[in-house]
């Protein structure tokens, strides 16, 4: 079945990625962006924009929406405060928006490492905003996937990733690669209700999905 899906921080370099991959395939991205200026990108393309923002309500950006990916984040160039107004409440508040609009799929960006108890890392109050975002999916009804990957860096893609319950910490991953999971996990049952950790690897996407184990 063709979704329309609201890709969440479709400006970021992980979100152009994957409006990018979703328009060559059989679903039909919509980009959330935050300014109206950034609308070019996605006329060139011609995939259409919704405007909204995390720290706001979402209700009217998800009007028409089958499917909702998350691939926003506050940067490491903001405070510890935007930290939890965008990866946790941000995301909470989407989880919640998500629910109330009877939309029924939700793929999180979320990060390896992501714990709602983080201690003693030097990012652990990211690690707990997204990990306690985590928690809160995994507590809905939504059918959610939540991909933690490494490090993410803007090698090219290979198609190849090691995927699984949890890798050893460490490690890094292309965008690409992030991307293309998200897009070929979108309407792939093995990844309803199931959390993952990935990294850069050997085996081809749709062949690591064969291994996930639902949470
Ligand atoms: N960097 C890493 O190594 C790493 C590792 C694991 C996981 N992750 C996670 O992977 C995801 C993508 O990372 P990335 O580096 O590709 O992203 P990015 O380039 O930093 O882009 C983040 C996007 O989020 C948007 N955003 C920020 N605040 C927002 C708000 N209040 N409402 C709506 N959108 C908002 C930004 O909008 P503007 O374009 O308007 O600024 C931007 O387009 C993030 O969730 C990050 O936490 C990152």
């Amino acid at each position: 079945m063709r979704m329309r899906v609201l890709v969440i921080g479709a400006n970021g370099l992980t979100g152009r990625l994957l409006v990018r991959k979703l328009k060559d395939g059989p679903h039909q991205p919509v980009a959330m962006i935050r300014d109206p200026d950034q609308q070019a990108t996605f006329d060139a393309m011609g995939v259409p924009v919704a405007v909204g923002d995390l720290e706001a309500p979402l209700d009217p950006v998800l009007e028409g929406m089958e499917a909702v990916i998350f691939a926003a984040g506050s940067g490491s160039k903001t405070g510890p405060e935007k930290t939890l107004a965008v990866d946790r409440d941000g995301a909470i508040r989407s989880i919640a928006a998500v629910e109330a609009a009877g939309i029924q799929r939700y793929i999180m960006l979320s990060a390896m490492r992501a714990d709602p108890r983080s201690e003693g890392h030097p990012i652990s109050h990211y690690l707990r905003a997204k990990g306690i975002a985590d928690e809160h999916l995994r507590r809905s009804d939504l059918a959610y996937t939540i991909v933690r990957p490494g490090r993410l860096t803007n090698e090219p893609g290979t198609g190849k990733v090691a995927l699984a319950s949890q890798l050893e910490p460490g490690g890094s991953v292309p965008r690409d690669d992030v991307a293309a999971v998200m897009a070929a996990g979108l309407d792939h049952p093995a990844t309803h209700r199931v959390s993952f950790d990935l990294l850069g690897g050997e085996t081809p996407i749709l062949d690591a999905f064969s291994g996930i184990a639902s949470d």
